[in-house]
């Protein structure tokens, strides 16, 4: 038995595809390298270039080997991208989950594949929430995206919901909070040309690609004035699509996880966790709010500690940001393409 890994080339995908097989799965990866990199993924692994949307190389994929789950990462995520261009982020983001889902209902319980394609573990975000009411955020409180990114991922959610009732597909939807690190060895990580993402950037100060770091508004109403998330270690996230995998396995009903720590951090404290963890001075000036930004989210992941038996092991900011050193030192220009 296989295990499709729909966008394993890019950052949370490719450190997924690692721990699977570390844990001795097979695995097949297809991804348009259209922000992934071929490099991220071990040269041994089965590798097809192409378009989650193209429906006729999904059959193929499923005809040649014997999948029985999808874990689905494939997607544009830039919040300020979607808002500029919406279709785009629809047209993907949706259009790839219906894709994906037809092609697991021709080749699911009652179709034609060499095994039944009938489980789905999906890349869902707390971008869902919008601006929470409270935090921690549980995962039934208020979906109010705001960004047609967010709204991308609500609607995946919702096609995998009503899809599952009607033909036999179960699913687990992750709702990740802010992924950071990279894999402990240094030897592989974040690579976005057009990064956006708090600690890479700060990384990008001590590499002397940048002479400090924006600090996207200092008058929020939290500690220090900058922006609360929760950040969740790469390797525990990976973890919790592992476990997740289990939990479908031994026939859990279709779910839905917040993924996160549950400890919030501001933008300053990252920061000085940056500067712990790499000895160099990191200068910053303050910048004005990005549109967008919520003040604080933080998860209640309860549901994940409890059902699945998830737990972070890798919590202290420092210890993070270092195992992100470790990759951006050693990788300054990132993967060879
Ligand atoms: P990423 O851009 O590094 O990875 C996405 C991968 O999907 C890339 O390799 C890309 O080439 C591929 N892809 C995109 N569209 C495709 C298509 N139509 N067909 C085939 N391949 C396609 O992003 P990431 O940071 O690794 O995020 C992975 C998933 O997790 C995304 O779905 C993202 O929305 C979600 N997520 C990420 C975060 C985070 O903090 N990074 C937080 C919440 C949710
Ligand atoms: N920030 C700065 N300066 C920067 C970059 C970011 O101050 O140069 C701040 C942002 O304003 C925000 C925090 O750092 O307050 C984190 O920003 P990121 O861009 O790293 O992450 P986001 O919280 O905006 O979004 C991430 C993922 C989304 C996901 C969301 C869920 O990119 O896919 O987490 O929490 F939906």
């Amino acid at each position: 038995m296989a295990i499709l890994v729909c966008g394993g080339a890019g950052y949370i995908g490719s450190h997924n595809v690692r721990a699977l097989l570390d844990h001795g799965e097979e695995v097949v990866v297809l991804d348009n390298l259209w922000t992934g990199h071929r490099a991220a993924v071990p040269e041994a692994v089965k590798f097809y270039e192409g378009d989650v949307r193209d429906s006729a190389l999904l059959d193929k994929v499923m005809a040649s080997h014997p999948i029985e789950a999808v874990i689905h990462f494939c997607a544009c995520s830039l919040v300020g991208e979607s808002v500029a261009k919406p279709l785009l982020y629809f047209n993907n983001n949706v259009g790839g989950m219906q894709s994906l889902l037809e092609a697991m209902q021709r080749n699911g319980p009652a179709g034609r594949g060499l095994c039944p394609v009938d489980k789905i573990v999906f890349s869902s975000s707390a971008a869902v929430y919008g601006e929470p009411k409270h935090v921690p955020i549980l995962e039934d409180d208020e979906k109010r995206p705001t960004n047609p990114y967010g709204e991308s991922k609500r609607m995946m959610e919702l096609m995998m919901h009503w899809v599952s009732r009607r033909h036999g597909i179960r699913y687990v939807s992750l709702r990740y909070f802010n992924v950071a690190g990279a894999f402990h060895d240094g030897s592989m990580g974040e690579d976005h040309r057009n990064e956006t993402h708090l600690v890479p950037l700060i990384l990008q100060v001590p590499l002397g690609r940048r002479d400090h770091v924006a600090i996207y508004g200092d008058d929020y109403p939290t500690k220090d004035g900058t922006c609360i998330r929760d950040y969740v270690y790469i390797e525990d996230l990976a973890a919790g699509h592992l476990l997740a995998l289990k939990y479908l396995r031994d026939g859990g009903e279709s779910q839905i996880f917040n993924l996160g720590s549950g400890d919030g951090y501001s933008v300053m404290e990252m920061v000085s966790a940056a500067r712990e963890a790499t000895g160099r001075d990191i200068p910053v000036e303050v910048a004005p709010r990005r549109a967008g930004d919520p003040a604080r989210l933080v998860a209640d992941s309860a549901r994940a500690r409890s059902v699945l038996g998830w737990q972070p092991k890798v919590t202290s900011m420092k210890d993070i940001i270092a195992s992100a050193w470790r990759w951006h030192s050693s990788h300054p220009n990132g993967y060879p393409d």
